[in-house]
C-alpha cells in the first residue's frame, strides 16, 4: 500500500466529520452554551450519532489494522513522522474509547440511551454509581486528550501543505 484508496478516505473524512461535530457539541454541553431544551436535544443527538459513530469506527479501525498505514510521502520530514504515528493511534484509540465511554457513562447513570427514536439501549435500572463516576472521568480525560490530538493532527495537515508543500493532505483528498 503506497497511498489511501477511496475506501480509506471515505472512512477517514466521515469518522473527523462526525468526531469533530460530536466533540464541539460535548463540549459545548460542559460549558452549558444553551438554554434547557436546546441542551436536552443537543444531549440526545450528541449520544445517538456518538453511538453510530462508535459502530463505524469498529470497522474504520478494523481495516486500518489490516491494511496497515501508507509510508510518509516522498518528501516529507522524517523528524516527526513518530509523533505524528503515535497521534494517528491515539485518534484511532479516541474514535473506540469515546462511544464506549460515553455509552457506558449514560446507561450506568440510569440514562437509556435513545437512538433516533428507533431503538432504546439500558433501562433506569442499569445504574451503578461507581462505574458511571469512572466512565464519566474517562469520557472527560479522553475526551481533553483526543481533542488536542486533534487540533495537532489538523496543524500538522496544514504544515505539510502550505509550508512543506508535499502531497500528505492531497494524497488523502485524492489518492
Ligand atoms: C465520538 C464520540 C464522542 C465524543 C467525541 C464525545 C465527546 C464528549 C465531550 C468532549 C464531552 C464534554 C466533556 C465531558 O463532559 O465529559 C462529552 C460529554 C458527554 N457525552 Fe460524549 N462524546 C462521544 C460519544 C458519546 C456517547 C456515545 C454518549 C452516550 C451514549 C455520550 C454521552 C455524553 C454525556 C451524557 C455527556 C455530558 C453532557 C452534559 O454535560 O450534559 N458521548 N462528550
Ligand atoms: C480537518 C480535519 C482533518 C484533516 C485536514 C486531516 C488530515 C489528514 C491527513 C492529511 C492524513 C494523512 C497523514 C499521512 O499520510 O501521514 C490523515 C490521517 C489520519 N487522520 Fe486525519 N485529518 C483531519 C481530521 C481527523 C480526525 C478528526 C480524526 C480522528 C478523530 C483523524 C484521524 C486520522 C487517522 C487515524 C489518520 C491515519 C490514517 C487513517 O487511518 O486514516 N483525522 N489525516
Amino acid at each position: 500500500m503506497t497511498t489511501y484508496g477511496f475506501v480509506d478516505r471515505f472512512n477517514h473524512w466521515l469518522a473527523a466529520l462526525f468526531f469533530v461535530a460530536i466533540a464541539c457539541a460535548g463540549w459545548a454541553l460542559y460549558f452549558d452554551s444553551f438554554d434547557r431544551a436546546t441542551a436536552g436535544t443537543v444531549r440526545d443527538l450528541h449520544k445517538a450519532f456518538g453511538t453510530l459513530i462508535g459502530v463505524f469506527a469498529i470497522w474504520r479501525v478494523g481495516a486500518r489494522m489490516e491494511r496497515g498505514f501508507p509510508p510518509s510521502v516522498e518528501g516529507a520530514s522524517t523528524a516527526l513522522a513518530g509523533l505524528a504515528r503515535t497521534i494517528h493511534y491515539t485518534l484511532l484509540a479516541g474514535i473506540l474509547i469515546m462511544p464506549a465511554s460515553g455509552l457506558a457513562k449514560s446507561l450506568f447513570a440510569g440514562r437509556p440511551v435513545d437512538l433516533f427514536g428507533l431503538v432504546t439501549l439500558g433501562s433506569p435500572d442499569s445504574k451503578n454509581e461507581a462505574f458511571a463516576e469512572l466512565a464519566s472521568t474517562v469520557h472527560f480525560t479522553a475526551g481533553i486528550v483526543v481533542s488536542l490530538a486533534v487540533a495537532l493532527h489538523i496543524l500538522a495537515a496544514l504544515k505539510h501543505h502550505f509550508l512543506d508543500r508535499d502531497q500528505t493532505l492531497v494524497r488523502m483528498l485524492r489518492g
